[in-house]
């Protein structure tokens, strides 16, 4: 190579290494479904975020109650990501619980576990998902859209009694159609 091919380009991008996960380290780690040797990661996990006030506290009895709504993203033993797909009635369901560890976020495994949820409410059958947030723009990346809260049925404000923040909460409903499941 010559002296003048190797001197570096001043006016050249620099292209800083990206951080999304590659396709094949996505389909190694995936969204799974979690398991009882997950609980208190996942426990730990929701419960820092929650500290901050990003989102309702979890009890290690609800962990273990709800576990199998959870997916969790994990590398080796250590759970990265966790989300729950909860039921609500018949054509509704709420994705919540949704968590990155602050050093893995920004790599796509948010969207990976969201993209578990619509895919099992798909499968389920159930046409409208949604979430109760303070990130409506990532949600919005994934195709939700913003809702009037009230427009959801009373049943979904169960949990917001026991919340420190109610009434003066100023979470985001957003909500994803999925679609009438009997429509091809
Ligand atoms: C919100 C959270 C789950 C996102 O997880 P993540 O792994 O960092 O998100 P991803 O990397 O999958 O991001 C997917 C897309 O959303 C975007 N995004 C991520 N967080 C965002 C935010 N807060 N606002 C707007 N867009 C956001 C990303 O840029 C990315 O867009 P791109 O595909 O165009 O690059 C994560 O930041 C988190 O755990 N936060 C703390 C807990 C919390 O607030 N949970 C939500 C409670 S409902």
């Amino acid at each position: 190579m010559s002296r003048r091919q190797s001197r570096p380009n001043p006016s050249a991008v620099v292209e800083r290494p990206s951080r999304r996960l590659t396709a094949p380290v996505r389909s190694r780690l995936g969204a799974v479904q979690a398991s009882i040797a997950d609980a208190r990661q996942v426990h730990d996990l929701v419960n820092a975020f929650a500290q901050r006030g990003d989102m309702l506290p979890r009890t290690m009895g609800e962990v273990y109650e709800n576990l199998r709504d959870f997916y969790v993203v994990r590398d080796s033993d250590q759970v990265l990501g966790c989300v729950a797909l909860h039921i609500v009635w018949e054509d509704l369901a709420e994705v919540k619980s949704l968590a990155v560890r602050q050093e893995h976020q920004s790599r796509g495994l948010g969207a990976l576990l969201v993209d578990a949820c619509v895919r099992e409410a798909r499968a389920l059958g159930l046409k409208t998902l949604f979430a109760l947030t303070y990130r409506p723009d990532f949600f919005a990346k994934l195709g939700f859209r913003q809702a009037d809260v009230m427009t959801l049925p009373r049943k979904v404000w169960n949990e917001c009694y026991r919340c420190p923040k109610f009434p003066s909460c100023n979470e985001i409903a957003m909500v994803l159609d999925l679609g009438d499941p009997d429509q091809p």
